[in-house]
């Protein structure tokens, strides 16, 4: 009886220590490369992952709609169930039951590419609305525990977790040793968020104390934020009235507070990671704290806007992106487009040179054999506070001035042009129809009264 349970003992002790060593400990190895992505539909090919392993990441990071888990209904304009138009009697979206998805998830994780990252790699994430189980749903959905549950079965997380029995599936981690310390922190866009369009909360009240707490916490070289939607880029301010795309930006106060609260912990190295958007785009803020905010977006694994369109419309796409305006994209030589986003499938790279000196950060998106399409290199030493915000002063701003600029503040033709366009294009179109009846009209009438005459 002793005997047994003093092996209880030490094996508890055992596992309490190896999950101490994985989080904080001197000898965990130097993480030169983590990879991550988001927009996984398990029903298709998903010939990403052989890109993804031959990067060979130690760390991969799921950024949400690691699955489509919801069901999505044919646009149908007419007849019984109609899911679009103002007339519309049916939701597009529903939520699949909970047998359903774990179906989907099991299909997500039974792929071949996917079992060999798992074999090789650290993979932690967080989910979008998808996988969440609703289409842009939010703290509204009534089935976010049971699918907390099922996301956090398929991330492998332990039955005891701490993660298993609080809201949401916010969590962080420790990797590195000290001095080249990588935390990554996955936060949770879905389970607390308030309504779109009601400039509410994101995270809700116990998320934002746990954040805290956690860019607080220990020192880390550096600190990449896992946020499923956009942080920096406010592309409906420039691609509406015509549509809107979630993100941070479209809850001005729920953002400012988090530049806020990184700006008020003196974090250093921060640097964001989103999905969501089904292309890739690297973005920086260079006025929200006292260094460049990089946000590096990887959408999708599988979803991509350009295979929506037949190949040879695709530059279509290409153009309207580089049309677009846009103040906080990085457009660089290194962009395989013109417009330095990518619209096919795709993951995102982060590898660490720690031997630099000073060491540098090289952000990439990269695309389906593995080859760059989006890139830029930091420096650790431009990741710094600066005590005053030096890059907000008016003085040093200039050369900057590009990723200060919010979408939102510029000028009405040029913030709209997209609209303006493709307003433009309807009305010539619906005048040359217009025309083409006018034309018929007149020649039958014409014919009629001749006719008649003769
Ligand atoms: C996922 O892929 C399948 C097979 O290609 C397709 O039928 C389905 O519509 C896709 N799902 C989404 C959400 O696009
Ligand atoms: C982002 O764009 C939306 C839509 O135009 C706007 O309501 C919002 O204020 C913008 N957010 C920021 C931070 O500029
Ligand atoms: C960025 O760094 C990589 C090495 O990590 C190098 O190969 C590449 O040329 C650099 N790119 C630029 C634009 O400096």
């Amino acid at each position: 009886m002793a005997a047994s349970s003093n092996l209880h003992y030490i094996l508890l002790s055992l596992w309490c220590f190896s999950f101490l060593s994985t989080a904080t400990a001197e000898d965990s190895p130097i993480i030169t490369r983590i990879a991550f992505g988001s927009c996984a539909n398990q029903s298709a090919p998903q010939p990403i992952w052989e890109a993804i392993n031959k990067y060979d990441p130690q760390v991969f990071i799921w950024l949400g709609d690691n699955i489509y888990g919801d069901i999505r209904k044919p646009n149908r304009l007419f007849g019984k169930e109609r899911t679009i138009g103002p007339w519309r009697n049916s939701p597009r979206f529903v939520p699949s039951s909970e047998e359903e998805m774990k179906v989907r998830y099991a299909k997500a994780k039974a792929n071949p590419g996917y079992s060999r990252l798992l074999r090789n790699a650290r993979v932690v994430g967080t989910w979008d609305d998808h996988d969440y189980g609703l289409n842009d749903a939010g703290k509204e959905f009534d089935r976010k525990a049971i699918n907390q549950r099922l996301m956090l079965d398929f991330l492998d997380e332990p039955l005891d977790s701490p993660r298993r029995k609080q809201a949401g599936v916010y969590a962080s981690y420790t990797f590195g040793p000290s001095n080249k310390r990588v935390k990554v922190i996955v936060l949770d866009t879905r389970y607390h968020r308030d309504p779109l369009r009601s400039d509410g909360s994101i995270l809700g009240d116990t998320q934002w104390g746990w954040l805290e707490e956690e860019l607080r916490g220990p020192h880390s070289e550096i600190t990449i934020i896992a946020s499923s939607v956009q942080v920096i880029s406010n592309l409906s301010a420039t691609t509406g009235p015509l549509f809107y795309m979630e993100s941070w930006g479209r809850f001005p106060k729920e953002r400012k507070r988090l530049f806020q609260l990184i700006d008020d912990t003196k974090r250093n190295g921060v640097i964001f990671i989103s999905g969501d958007v089904h292309f890739g785009e690297i973005t920086r803020y260079d006025c929200a704290v006292g260094y460049p905010l990089y946000d590096v977006t990887s959408s999708g694994l599988v979803q991509s806007v350009e295979k929506v369109f037949p190949r040879p419309l695709r530059f279509i796409v290409r153009l309207l992106f580089w049309y677009t305006p846009n103040t906080m994209r990085v457009t660089n030589d290194n962009c395989r487009y013109k417009s330095c986003t990518y619209g096919q499938q795709n993951f995102g790279a982060i590898s660490i040179d720690w031997d630099a000196n000073p060491a540098t950060v090289r952000l990439e998106i990269r695309d389906v054999n593995g080859l760059t399409a989006l890139s830029t290199n930091v420096s650790l030493s431009e990741l710094q506070p600066r005590g005053s915000k030096s890059l907000t002063d008016p003085t040093t701003k200039g050369k900057s001035q590009r990723h200060c600029t919010l979408e939102a503040e510029l000028q009405g033709i040029t913030r709209y042009r997209l609209a303006v366009l493709v307003y433009f294009i309807i009305t010539v179109l619906v005048m040359a129809l217009v025309g083409l009846l006018i034309g018929v009209v007149l020649t039958i009438t014409a014919c009629v009264y001749k006719c008649k005459v003769d």
